[in-house]
């Protein structure tokens, strides 16, 4: 049908088999600082985990893994989410948009990657990133501003 061709096989690919699934615990970091961070999306009952392993000297991000209860849009979201945190500053994790990831997902730069419906999950890999973020520096969530666009 209609709707099924509106997902990008980047979308397809990602959420039947994600990259960056997993966890990281205490045992991984070394003398990175783990963070591990949940977000969950009352509308829909969904709901993300994030781990960060942080270079403490750079505030780098060497590995980021995630969890999900999402749709497929929320799980294939979070994995190229959690890709484009890697190697990456906390700040400049912080500039990732959820227009940001849905664009990642695109086939063709001018087609969305999903339906218009399902925008709204993107939305939650961008706040999984503010939440980690937010416990990395001690400070509140509501400090960053909101950027994202949600359709
Ligand atoms: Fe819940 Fe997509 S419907 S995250
Ligand atoms: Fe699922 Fe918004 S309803 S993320």
């Amino acid at each position: 049908g209609a709707l099924w061709e509106e997902y990008s096989t980047e979308v397809q690919r990602r959420m039947n088999d994600p990259i960056n699934m997993g966890e990281l615990t205490e045992a991984d970091a070394g003398e990175d600082k783990l963070v591990i961070a949940d977000f969950g999306a009352e509308s829909c009952g969904d709901a993300v985990r994030l781990y960060w392993l942080i270079d403490p000297a750079t505030d780098t991000i060497k590995v980021s893994k995630f969890k999900s209860f999402g749709c497929g849009t929320a799980i294939a979201s979070s994995d190229m989410m959690a890709e484009l945190c890697m190697g990456k500053t906390v700040d400049d994790a912080l500039k990732i948009t959820n227009i940001d990831v849905e664009k990642a997902l695109r086939d063709d730069p001018d087609v969305p990657a999903v339906p218009g419906q399902k925008m709204h999950c993107s939305v939650m890999a961008y706040d999984v990133i503010k939440k980690a973020a937010s416990i990395y520096k001690g400070v509140d969530m509501e400090s960053f501003e909101d950027e994202f666009i949600i359709c």
